[in-house]
């Protein structure tokens, strides 16, 4: 079986360290991997199939040999290297928010629409952690019946910020246990112990935030379909791993609960977890370092003629970043494409 090169960009961040975990755990066909931070973490020894390999400063010439370069550092970083990584031969697969809406970018969610993955300059686009898991879930539906509207309220953990912000609930947490009532506020702008959030990323001039309006225009990227409505209302929660999203839809045909359980059973990369008299349905911690996206509490939305509610649940480092990002990788493959 052939090998390939693989860099990760970010490599010590909150999704670097679980795209190793994932390149490891699937058995994805490495030759070399090389891990590439800041200056920062320059020299640091991490551990990959018990080997350990040192980390490098991401500089320009990183990527000579390289066949496919993961980023997850941030925009800028991707804005400022990925094209470095493209000229020295690299397909990169970048989980910044940075190349999303470029029309020559493919934006890919493997059980959605792997066709995307062909049309591609060198870029492929990762997206959203909280459009991915809805996309996952809801593209089956769409399948059976035409999707109009859709109308999602998130629950988000802070890793889908990074470390920094895992560190900040943790320590905020434990100075208001110990009876602290002030307690400093760094990476949000708000307490986020015991607190929640109306706001993740920029508020924008109409008054949502970018990480609403990513759920909005990635979802009718890769659905393929630019009339969806959507609303959604993006929220920060004081929980460490996982997004949940409450999600309301209205379909042109009427499809009914038992309808929509008996297609999310057969779908891929969903598990139905709705037992409502056994308190069976999916939580945050359920689905942490699970790879599926989880869905229950399926209902039919009584206020209208062709609606459902679903609680949809799934690891934001995992399905909603760096699993994601591996499976492209592993289409890519598949079709010979790389
Ligand atoms: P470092 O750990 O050296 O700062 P997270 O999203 O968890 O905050 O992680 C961000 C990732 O992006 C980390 O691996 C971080 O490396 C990396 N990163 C941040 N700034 C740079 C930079 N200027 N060059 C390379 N990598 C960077």
């Amino acid at each position: 079986m052939k090998e390939y090169n693989v860099a990760i960009v970010g490599a010590t961040g909150a999704v670097g360290e679980e795209m190793r975990r994932v390149l490891e755990q699937r058995k994805f066909p490495v030759k070399k991997l090389k891990l590439l931070a800041s200056a920062r973490s320059a020299g640091r020894r991490l551990t990959f199939k018990r080997m350990g390999v040192t980390v490098e400063e991401l500089a320009e010439d990183s990527f000579k040999g390289i066949d496919i370069a993961l980023f997850s550092a941030g925009g800028a970083i991707s804005k400022k290297f990925a094209s470095h990584a493209v000229k020295a031969g690299a397909i990169v697969i970048d989980n910044s928010s940075a190349f999303r809406m470029d029309k020559e970018v493919p934006l890919v969610v493997p059980e959605v629409n792997p066709d995307d993955v062909g049309a591609h300059n060198g870029i492929i686009a990762n997206p959203n952690c909280s459009t991915i898991q809805m996309v996952v879930v809801l593209k089956p539906l769409y399948n059976r019946s035409r999707i109009k509207r859709i109308v999602v309220s998130t629950y988000q953990a802070v890793s889908g910020t990074g470390k920094n912000a895992i560190e900040e609930l943790l320590t905020q947490s434990k100075k208001v246990l110990s009876g602290e009532n002030k307690v400093k506020a760094d990476v949000y702008p708000h307490q986020i112990a015991f607190n929640v959030l109306p706001h993740i990323d920029i508020f924008l001039k109409n008054d949502y935030t970018k990480e609403e309006m990513k759920m909005v225009n990635e979802t009718r990227k890769i659905m393929g379909d630019s009339e969806i409505g959507i609303s959604a209302t993006c929220v920060r929660v004081p929980i460490l791993i996982s997004h949940a999203e409450a999600v309301n839809i209205e379909t042109e045909k009427k499809i009914t609960s038992a309808e929509a359980k008996k297609i999310l059973k057969n779908a891929p990369g969903i598990e139905v977890i709705d037992e409502p008299e056994k308190y069976a349905y999916p939580t945050p911690i359920f689905a942490a370092g699970k790879d599926a996206c989880y869905v229950g509490r399926i209902r039919e939305d009584e206020s209208i003629k062709n609606g459902l509610n679903l609680w949809i649940v799934s690891d934001n480092l995992r399905k909603g970043a760096a699993l994601n990002a591996v499976q492209i990788a592993e289409v890519l493959i598949e079709r010979k494409l790389l």
